[in-house]
């Protein structure tokens, strides 16, 4: 049942992204710089509420547009009603429904959606992750030289010591396929299919990660903060790989000016 609704929210949100995408829409600007917020992000919330409020009245939910919504309840609903809005109001097809769902203060389902491509990601916790119902398997890169690499950027940037920047000068320096698509949901879904061998950003919120950390780790990927810590969705930070790549990772995280990429071995 909770399964099925959970389906039926991601489809709802994705009917109403398609329906304005490529369309005329209001945009308008929230804290930051262009950081926008459109007519179709709160249409995707609302037909997302409606049907998780038809199931569950009761249930917490914590949405991207609406903040908390709380209640007395086991279960809470962490919903990014569009991520890759920038994408979105641009006619990039990189953009995606994500809702994960918490029991108890642990992810146990989670669903991402890209109606313009057709791809429907969903995870259960211990019954691994699928792309279109086939499962998937993260990749098996065993370095960062060899690896394919996503991350992404806040609206604004935080100059801080080792910060984005710091990390993606180093890896562009030396050559590593490095992609920032614009949707941290997709980046995740897309480490969990083994098209990206990791993903970091420094600062993301719960609705950002919450369905696409589960399917990393579903699909036999390590997700951690920058210390190495079992991810939680409650801190910014998030480096999801493989697993084979993540002990370099974290170091050239912690230390982008230091990284002897020479100190692991290059698979070929
Ligand atoms: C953003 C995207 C982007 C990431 C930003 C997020 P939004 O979410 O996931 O890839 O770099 O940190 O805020 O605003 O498109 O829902
Ligand atoms: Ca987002
Ligand atoms: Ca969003």
């Amino acid at each position: 049942m909770i399964k099925n609704t959970l389906i039926k929210a991601t489809e709802a949100g994705a009917s109403e992204l398609q329906r304005f995408f490529n369309g005329s829409f209001k945009i308008t600007n929230k804290e930051g710089i262009n950081n926008p917020v459109t007519e179709a992000d709160h249409a995707s919330e609302k037909a997302i509420f409606e049907v998780i409020r038809k199931d569950f009245p009761d249930h917490f939910i914590l949405s991207e547009e609406s903040g908390e919504i709380k209640m007395d309840s086991e279960y809470k609903w962490i919903i990014d009603p569009i991520d890759g809005t920038v994408n979105f109001a641009n006619g990039i097809p990189l953009c995606c429904i994500s809702i994960g769902l918490e029991h108890n203060g642990t992810i146990i389902m989670g669903a991402v959606y890209n109606p313009n491509m057709n791809e429907f990601f969903f995870a259960e916790k211990g019954k691994g992750a699928t792309l279109n119902d086939k499962p998937i398997q993260v990749g098996n890169k065993s370095a960062v030289m060899d690896s394919c690499l996503a991350t992404g950027f806040p609206y604004t940037y935080v100059n801080s010591p080792n910060g984005g920047l710091e990390v993606f000068n180093t890896l562009i320096r030396r050559g590593v396929a490095l992609r920032r698509i614009g949707s941290a949901a997709l980046d995740l879904c897309w480490v969990a299919a083994g098209r990206f061998d990791g993903f970091y950003e420094h600062i993301l919120q719960a609705w950002d990660s919450a369905a696409g950390f589960l399917m990393v780790e579903e699909a036999g990927g390590k997700v951690t903060d920058f210390k190495g810590n079992h991810y939680s969705v409650y801190q910014p930070q998030l480096l999801a790989t493989n697993g084979k790549i993540h002990d370099e990772m974290l170091e050239l995280i912690n230390n982008p000016s230091e990284w002897d990429s020479k100190r692991f071995v290059v698979s070929k």
